[in-house]
C-alpha cells in the first residue's frame, strides 16, 4: 500500500471457485487495506471476504432494475474514489480478475491517476481461465475470439469461424437498456440468426458455467446453435462456439516467409 496521506487504490480478484483461486498477494491487500469494497452476491462469499477485513462494504446495493448498469458503476466509482481521496488505502476485491470484461476497477484506477494518485491492478483467475482448464481449450491451437454479446451484437464483426468464438454475458444478449437480469428469447433469436452467417444452425455450442462453490458443481451444455433459446441461461453463463471450418493457409504470406 501507499505510505503517503493521499489514500491509494488496489483492485484484486478473488477468482471463480470461492476460497480456492485469490492468489497470496490479493488476500494480502484486502486484510491490510484501510476499506474493502467488494459486490457479491452470494452470503457465503460476502462472509468469507469479511473474515477477512473488519471494514468491507457491499456495492451490491447500487444495482437496480430502474437505470442502467451504466449508472450503477459509475456510481461505484464515485464511492470508491471518495474514500481513496480522504486519505483511505482502499482495495476494491471482485469476483474473477478485475480487469476482465468489469468496467468499474478500469475506471477508477483510470480517475485517481488522472489526479496523481496510487492506484493499480492485481490479476485474478477469470471464467476464461477456468473455460480453457474445464473444457480443454487451448486458445493457441485455433486462436479465441470474445465479445460481450451485446456489443457483438450491435456492432458489425467479421467473424472468423476457424477460431473458437468465446460470447460473454450471453443470458443479457441484446438487452440495449442494459438494466435486465434475465435472459429474453426474441433477443436470442435474433443473436442465432445473425450467429447462422458463419455457422450451421446445428452448429454443436457449450454453455459453460464454472464452479464456484464447493457446494456446486460446473455446467458444460453442448447444445445446437438454434436450440439456445431453449436453455436457461444465468449471469454466469458463457458461450463457447469451436470453430466450424478448418484453417486455411495464407499461400502469398507462406510463399513469402518460405
Ligand atoms: C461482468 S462479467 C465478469 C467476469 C469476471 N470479471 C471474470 O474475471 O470472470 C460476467 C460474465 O462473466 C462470465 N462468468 C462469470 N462467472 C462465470 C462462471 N462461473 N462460469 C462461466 N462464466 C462466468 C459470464 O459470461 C458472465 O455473464
Amino acid at each position: 500500500m501507499n505510505s503517503n496521506n493521499k489514500g491509494s487504490l488496489v483492485c484484486v480478484g478473488t477468482g471463480i471457485m470461492m476460497g480456492a483461486h485469490i492468489t497470496p498477494i490479493s488476500r494480502q491487500y484486502i486484510e491490510k487495506a484501510d476499506v474493502v469494497f467488494m459486490s457479491v452476491t452470494s452470503h457465503l462469499t460476502e462472509a468469507w471476504i469479511r473474515e477477512m477485513n473488519s471494514d468491507v462494504r457491499n456495492l451490491q446495493h447500487f444495482y437496480s432494475e430502474s437505470f442502467s448498469r451504466n449508472k450503477t458503476y459509475s456510481q461505484m466509482v464515485v464511492a470508491i474514489v471518495e474514500e481513496v481521496k480522504i486519505g483511505k488505502n482502499v482495495c476494491l476485491a471482485l469476483y474473477g480478475h478485475p480487469g476482465v470484461f468489469a468496467l468499474v476497477a478500469h475506471k477508477a484506477i483510470e480517475e485517481l491517476r488522472q489526479d496523481g494518485i496510487y492506484a493499480k491492478m492485481e490479476p485474478g483467475i477469470s471464467a476464461e481461465d477456468c473455460l480453457y482448464a474445464d473444457l480443454g481449450i487451448d486458445p493457441g491451437k485455433f486462436g479465441c475470439q470474445q465479445y460481450e454479446a451485446t456489443q457483438f451484437m450491435i456492432y458489425s464483426r467479421q467473424v472468423d469461424s476457424s477460431a473458437y468464438l468465446i460470447l460473454w454475458q450471453i443470458s443479457v444478449a441484446g438487452d440495449l437498456s442494459f438494466t435486465k437480469n434475465s435472459s429474453n428469447l426474441d433477443n436470442l433469436s435474433i443473436l442465432v440468426e445473425l450467429l447462422s452467417k458463419w455457422y450451421p444452425l446445428d452448429h454443436q455450442v457449450i454453455v459453460y458455467e464454472a464452479q464456484t462453490l464447493p457446494v456446486n458443481s460446473k455446467r458444460i451444455e453442448t447444445v445446437a446453435l438454434k436450440d439456445i433459446t431453449k436453455l436457461e441461461l444465468n449471469g454466469h453463463s458463457t458461450l463457447v462456439i469451436p470453430p466450424a471450418r478448418e484453417l486455411e493457409i495464407n499461400k502469398s504470406v507462406e510463399n513469402r516467409l518460405k
